[in-house]
């Protein structure tokens, strides 16, 4: 069993060089521990509002060897219950073999094995030869053990620990920074999961900074600067682009290209995100790209550009019933690229689409994680496609995310390696890592960052 050190504060801005040690990405102690010091204790993403409309609507939630069944349990409420009868201890809903998760409509649920059944409040509602417990099986002993749950940006977040503090509060600043971006009314346009050999964390690290883009995509250096800044918040961090003076808004997700000609470099940007990522934009903001050669004469200066393009994608959405959150460029700018939600939650936002990272571990093997990526964006109303979360095995994934997922094994690996020091995080343009260890620290009373030099 790993102790429980002391707590190490984050140094407010996190600006210094820090190292972290493979502890919590190898150690089979570690990923035990985490079951009770954090999975059990923190605030988790466990699907999307939409899933569940009708009452009676179900998803669960597994989180190592806890299941949780989430419901709408009247028009405007939504209930937890751990996913387990209070006879016998078989699992109420059973998850189809080969899916992320059990989803389907209940008036109630009736467990397989001697039929107790539960109505949509957790209570018992029907046990076969009751009289034979003499009485003994109160309300109390037979309802479904309830879990917090609330919601935030069209999510349903759960929390194992009954003396949990609230959602929101624990989402600030987060949530404010989001919230006029309106995550809520995004549908996804594809949900993709898999198995992956690494550490949950070293899946959610791959997308937490971009330092790598250079590197790891160099093909979208054709296209411009991907240096990136990190900013600490308490829990959560985010992350953001470097723009001109000017163009502050080029901090967030929806960039011009750069180049001789932006008008170009733009759309063959959109174009090649479109293809090789599937994500990041949406065909409106690609058509709209393309159009920028015929609708801008040469040698438009590229903030002109940049609000053309901008304009006339919001335009042609508008025409179809798709209405775009006004954000000011300030605040966009201040919003960055994308927030980690702490522990293993990323939303890379934008003002009309967003990409979306959850990594949890698969069982108590600290070398794999179910890993899950989805995309969203805003649809006329009743227009949304329907879809389920979609297994994928990694080489199946847009070649983009691939490039990430190359990563990921190699790093497990090498973490292992006994020449291995410890990771040498870019104060700067990594601190989104640097913040989710000493936050993990205050949960595991271990791992924290140590300071370098
Ligand atoms: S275990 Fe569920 S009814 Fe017996
Ligand atoms: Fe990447």
């Amino acid at each position: 069993m790993i102790e429980m050190g002391k707590i190490v504060e984050a140094p407010e801005q996190l600006e210094e060089p820090v190292t972290v040690g493979a502890e919590a990405y190898v150690s089979q102690d570690y990923a035990r521990a985490e079951q009770e010091r954090l999975w059990r204790k923190v605030w988790l993403q466990a699907g999307r509002v939409e899933d569940i409309p009708n009452v009676g609507d179900f998803i669960t939630f597994d989180i190592l060897t806890d299941s949780i069944i989430i419901t709408r349990s009247a028009p405007d409420k939504i209930s937890a219950y751990y996913n387990v009868c209070a006879h016998r201890g078989r699992r109420l809903v059973d998850t189809p073999a080969g899916k992320r998760n059990a989803r389907g409509t209940k008036a109630n649920f009736v467990c397989s094995y001697h039929a107790w059944t539960y109505n949509l409040e957790g209570k018992c509602t029907y046990i076969e030869h009751k009289e034979d417990w003499q009485g003994s099986l109160t309300e109390e002993r037979t309802r479904l053990g309830p879990v917090k749950v609330d919601t935030w940006g069209g999510w349903l977040w759960i929390n194992m620990d009954p003396n949990a503090g609230a959602l929101r509060d624990f989402l600030a600043p987060a949530a404010s920074l989001l919230e006029p971006f309106e995550l809520h009314n995004m549908r996804p346009r594809w949900r993709k999961w898999g198995i992956f050999d690494c550490n949950w964390k070293v899946a959610m690290e791959a997308f937490a900074e971009t330092y790598h883009v250079s590197s790891t995509h160099p093909e979208f250096m054709a296209f411009g600067q991907f240096r990136g800044w990190a900013r600490s918040h308490g829990y959560h961090s985010n992350i953001g682009y470097e723009a001109p003076k000017g163009r502050e808004e080029d901090q967030a997700k929806l960039r011009l290209g750069a180049g001789e000609d932006p008008r170009v470099s733009t759309a063959e940007m959109q174009v090649f995100t479109w293809e090789n990522a599937n994500t990041n934009t949406t065909m409106t903001l690609v058509e709209a790209a393309k159009r920028l050669v015929d609708e801008l004469p040469p040698g438009t200066p590229a903030a002109d550009v940049s609000k053309h393009w901008l304009a006339s994608a919001r335009a042609a959405d508008e025409a179809r019933g798709v209405i775009w959150p006004t954000i000011p460029p300030e605040h966009t700018a201040k919003s960055g690229t994308a927030w980690q939600i702490f522990p293993n939650f990323q939303i890379g936002h934008a003002v009309n689409n967003m990409l979306c990272y959850q990594a949890r571990p698969y069982g108590f093997d600290p070398d794999k994680c179910i890993f899950e990526g989805a995309v969203y964006e805003l649809y006329p109303e009743g227009e949304a496609p329907q879809n389920e979360w979609e297994y994928t095995p990694a080489e199946a994934w847009p070649p983009v995310l691939q490039q990430d997922f190359a990563n990921m094994a190699a790093v497990q690996q090498g973490m292992k390696n006994n020449g291995f020091r410890g990771t040498q995080l870019n104060p700067y343009m990594e601190r989104s890592i640097a913040s989710l260890h000493y936050n993990l620290a205050r949960f595991m009373g271990t791992g924290a960052p140590t300071q370098v030099g």
